[in-house]
């Protein structure tokens, strides 16, 4: 058995439509008008227990909607969901139980109570034994630096900080189901290294079921195996990052700012030229077949390089490319999810 389940998982909103002015707010109270909006719609995957999924998609897709609904605070429009074979909906608390949830836009934790307070109320709500609770606290405050912050009020925090809590907080229970919306969003390079290490170690050392949704590839790369992308409310990809690595992540571009005017360069195998400006020059190049510091000597023996930068290929483009049917052998539809790795 899968530890999630999700067939033709639906939700549509109802959002109240109103004429202007009084007479219209009036007239919405006698006979209401709706408009829906289909913010998912008939979507199918099963995770396995130990798998770090990633589920990602543009603003707007569904992943949100998804995640509320797998855990239980959303109810569905249609379809069926089965966490640890109950329904997160109806079964609320039991759920609750086993999950651990962190929504990075917002803090889960109690705004006034410094954080080791907060950390004590969630252990004593889900019943962590005392002794664990204090290996865990240890740890935490390893993993996550969380030593000089438990004095300290969450609305005290910054923004770093406040999200290496809330990673506590949704874990120190020991969950079996973890769902990540954005942890990193707005974090630096520095912090969002030692979330996604701590999510790594933590997660994948007790054998937890992550979903995990981020709109940074970094993230994406470093933690997960598999991911499903949705588009409009539909999976659109369900399989191996690797496909999607082979696919599109291998090329990088690189931008070079020169002292003079730009000649026609001769450029190593695997680079090409995307665009010339008056002292600037954009090349795409594939990183199988050359390097970036391969592309740089090359460039730098035939014109003087004052600054030069590499970019990342961008996640929105590539979850669009693919929309547009770009990974047409990799498994598009849905039932793809037969092309998924082992755990
Ligand atoms: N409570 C709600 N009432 C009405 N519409 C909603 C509600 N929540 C979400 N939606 C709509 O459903 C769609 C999906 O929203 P959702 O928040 O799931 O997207 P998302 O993939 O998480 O996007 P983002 O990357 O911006 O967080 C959007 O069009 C959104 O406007
Ligand atoms: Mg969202």
């Amino acid at each position: 058995m899968s530890v999630i389940e999700v067939e033709n998982l639906t939700k549509v909103f109802k959002i109240p439509q109103k004429d202007p002015g009084l007479g219209g707010a009036i007239k919405g109270l006698f006979a209401p008008r709706f408009q829906s909006k289909t913010a998912v719609d008939r979507i199918n995957f099963r995770l396995d227990r130990g798998e770090i999924v990633g589920y990602i998609g543009v603003n707007g897709a569904g992943k949100s909607t998804t995640i509320k609904m797998l855990t239980g605070v959303l109810m569905p429009t249609g379809g069926s969901i089965r966490v640890l074979g109950r329904d997160p909906h109806r079964q609320r608390i039991d759920n609750a139980r086993e999950i651990g949830v962190v929504f990075g836009q917002r803090t889960q934790l109690w705004w006034d109570l410094a954080l080791i307070e907060s950390l004590n109320l969630i252990a004593r709500m889900y019943d962590v034994p005392p002794a664990r609770y204090k290996q865990m606290l240890d740890e935490f405050s390893q993993t996550l630096d969380l030593g000089s912050l438990l004095k300290v009020p969450v609305r005290n925090m910054s923004l770093g900080q406040k999200m290496r809590s809330e990673l506590a907080a949704a874990l120190i229970h020991e969950p079996k189901v973890v769902y990540l919306d954005e942890p990193t969003i707005g974090l630096d390079l520095i912090v969002k290294e030692r979330i996604r290490d701590f999510i790594k170690a933590e997660c994948g050392s007790k054998g937890m079921t992550v979903m995990l949704t981020t709109h940074d590839l970094g993230d994406i790369e470093q933690l997960c195996r598999r991911v499903i992308i949705i588009d409009e409310g539909r999976v659109i990809y369900d399989g191996p990052i690797e496909t999607i690595k082979k696919k599109f992540g291998k090329f990088r571009e690189i931008t070079f700012e020169t002292t003079g005017l730009v000649p026609s360069l001769s450029l190593p195998p695997g680079c090409e030229l995307l665009s010339t400006g008056d002292r600037k020059v954009t090349l795409r190049f594939d990183r199988i077949q050359t390097t970036a510091s391969q592309v740089a000597s090359a460039v730098m023996k035939q014109i003087e390089v004052r600054d030069f930068s590499l970019s990342e290929p961008d996640l929105a483009n590539i979850v669009k490319q693919i929309y547009n049917g770009a990974l047409d052998n990799g498994g598009v539809e849905p039932e793809a999810a037969d092309a998924r790795p082992a755990p």
